[in-house]
């Protein structure tokens, strides 16, 4: 029986681009995943989107003297066009600024109200007499008042990780024109955390074995410490509108929406596809999985707040107080990639933007790389000589090479051919027993988020093929035994053939070239498209879509036929000279993102 899954990932906000902190970090293990689940069959739905909204976008906005929706547009694009390149294949790539997204915000928050989860309370916030406003958010900064981190900004302190509240920082000072702030009251709507605590930490304490252990502590500790009620709106205009009279000026707090983006892109995704009911098998079937691919910095939100907005809404757009909607199956949030040894920060330009490093090199020694050193238990450097060390040694030597000689080799003395095989020796039998072997563990690797294993399991099995091959010798036998020769390079190449089935959820692209070079038809991609959606009200927006529904791959051994007719081989990686360690790091903070 398929699965149902959703794979809910991360949404940037559209203020910066994407570098590799941002892939390594959530949208690239949540691509292997969904890769992954659609070859065993499974019915995956990848949603996420730009986050549009808040004072990410705005801050932004003021330095560049745009509009934000000028900002968050440009943006927007340029991840449409950057995931394209990647081949992170989403089914919906949407954005929190569309109609569909407003209203099924507005339904929760009217939800959450009428079930009395919501309270209006005066609130102290940072008020700008000097510019005439409140200050939300990221326009304050100053010390944290947990670490004494001095650039802590009003929403989350960048070095510790915690939630602040503008308030609480000592020394507070205004991104708009540097000055102290004072507090002044205002009144909002919060979320009331304390009454939903309950059954958050019944949720927390039931069945999360599979839970990496540390989201799942820091989760359970907050429970444990006790949750209070957190404003859920602000005095912004560039927002979700709160859906009540009286309230115009104030707009829906960007972190209590943007998570909702999961669910109202799995609703847009089957209106759009003229299935309007479609997205509930994966939030109303208990049976679903949905797993959110996501930075540690946002496990607060994921494994906490967005669980008490399910619990607090109970089933959308359907009146049965017995039943809810999914809530996490599993939160695997990976930690830190830092760069040379250094904290990454678009802001001071310390990083790799995904558009330049594809500019010069291609998306799957990228994908390699980040997975072979994927920050899952712990934080990672991105370092550019690690970077060519493992594209020359690892993808290039053992496993481009390995299936450029075999192919090569078949191509030019066997007509063109998969050879016919003669009977298979105890080593023949032996390399693709353990091949065939691998699918079990590698996939249940890959299922359960150890993506770096995955990845290092089928890496030692190209090894061992290569032993193989050169134990063998088939350019020996070729002379003194032909069909031996034979049975070795159909007995390699057969290898291969699984071996990049085990490899594709990691390497989609060079996967799909040996599809072909191996004498395959289909596409094993699946196609990504910028569409535009029409909206009501003349309203439309640019989304990335994918159809993955006629993949030419399954996740099983090879079953590679003798005589099958093979194309041209060519080389799938290229070898990179030591000199791009210099150039590379020269780079670093010379290349702005957009
Ligand atoms: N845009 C936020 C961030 O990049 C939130 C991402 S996940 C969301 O940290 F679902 F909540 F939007
Ligand atoms: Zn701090």
């Amino acid at each position: 029986m398929p699965e149902n899954i959703l794979v809910a990932v991360a949404w940037p906000y559209a203020n910066a681009e994407i570098h590799v902190g941002n892939l390594a970090g959530s949208y690239l293990p949540a691509d292997i995943y969904a890769r992954y689940h659609r070859l065993k069959g499974n019915r995956v739905l990848m949603v996420s989107g730009s986050d549009a909204h808040g004072t990410p976008v705005t801050v932004k906005a003021d330095a560049l003297g745009q509009p934000p929706r000028q900002v968050f547009e440009t943006y927007h694009r340029g991840f449409l066009e950057t995931f394209i390149k990647l081949g992170l294949a989403y089914d919906l790539f949407t954005h929190t600024d569309t109609l569909n997204h407003y209203r099924v915000v507005q339904d929760i928050f009217l939800r959450l109200l009428e079930h009395g989860y919501l309270y209006r309370e005066k609130q102290l916030m940072m008020y700008s007499p000097t510019s005439g406003r409140f200050l939300p958010d990221r326009y304050v900064e100053g010390t944290c008042p947990i670490c004494g981190y001095p650039d802590a900004r009003g929403d989350q302190c960048d070095n510790c990780g915690n939630l602040l509240d503008a308030i609480q920082l000592i020394n507070p000072r205004s991104k708009i024109d540097g000055s102290r702030p004072e507090v002044r009251e205002t009144e909002h709507f919060f979320l009331d955390l304390a009454k939903l605590a309950p059954q958050i930490g019944a949720w927390l304490d039931d069945d999360k074995e599979h839970w990496k252990p540390n989201v799942l502590t820091f989760a359970r500790n907050q429970v444990r410490q006790g949750l209070h009620g957190r404003p859920i709106t602000r005095d912004l205009d560039w927002g979700i509108p709160v859906p009540l009279a009286g309230w115009e000026g104030k707009c829906i707090y960007v972190w209590f929406e943007a998570v909702i983006g999961y669910l109202s892109a799995s609703i847009e995704w089957a209106a759009n596809r003229g299935q309007p009911d479609a997205w509930k098998d994966w939030w109303y079937d208990p049976a679903a999985r949905t797993v959110y691919f996501i930075g540690k910095d946002n496990i607060p939100f994921h494994a906490v707040i967005w669980p008490g907005q399910l619990i607090g809404t109970g089933r959308l757009y359907e009146d049965d107080p017995s039943k809810r909607l999914n809530l996490p199956y599993d939160v695997p949030a990976n930690e830190f990639m830092n760069l040379e040894g250094q904290k990454i920060s678009g802001s001071r330009n310390w990083a790799v933007w995904a558009n330049d490093f594809l500019s010069r090199y291609d998306p799957d020694p990228l994908r390699y790389y980040l997975t072979a050193v994927m920050p899952e238990t712990r934080d990672v450097d991105f370092a550019w000589d690690d970077f060519l060390r493992r594209n020359n040694d690892e993808l290039v030597a053992t496993w481009g090479n390995l299936a450029n000689r075999a192919l090569t080799f078949a191509y030019r003395n066997f007509d063109r051919r998969v050879p016919e095989p003669g009977a298979l020796d105890e080593a023949d039998q032996a390399l693709l027993a353990r091949i065939e072997a691998a699918f079990e563990p590698v996939g249940a690797l890959y299922d359960g988020c150890k993506f770096r294993a995955a990845l290092g399991t089928a890496m030692d099995l190209a090894g061992e093929v290569n032993r193989y091959l050169d134990r063998k010798a088939p350019w020996s036998q070729i002379k003194s035994d032909p069909p031996a020769a034979a049975t070795t390079l159909y007995v390699t190449l057969r290898a291969i053939d699984s071996l990049r089935v085990l490899l594709a959820p990691v390497l989609p692209f060079t996967n799909q070239q040996l599809h072909e070079m191996l004498g395959y038809s289909g596409d094993t991609l699946g196609r990504q498209r910028i569409e535009t959606v029409r909206e009501a009200e003349g309203k439309e927006h640019l989304a990335l879509t994918y159809d993955g529904s006629a993949l030419a791959l399954r996740w099983e051994p090879s079953r590679l036929p003798p005589g099958q007719l093979l194309r041209p081989p060519r080389p799938l990686f290229k070898k990179l000279d030591e000199s791009i360690v210099a150039a590379e790091r020269a780079r670093i903070g010379q290349t702005w993102g957009l």
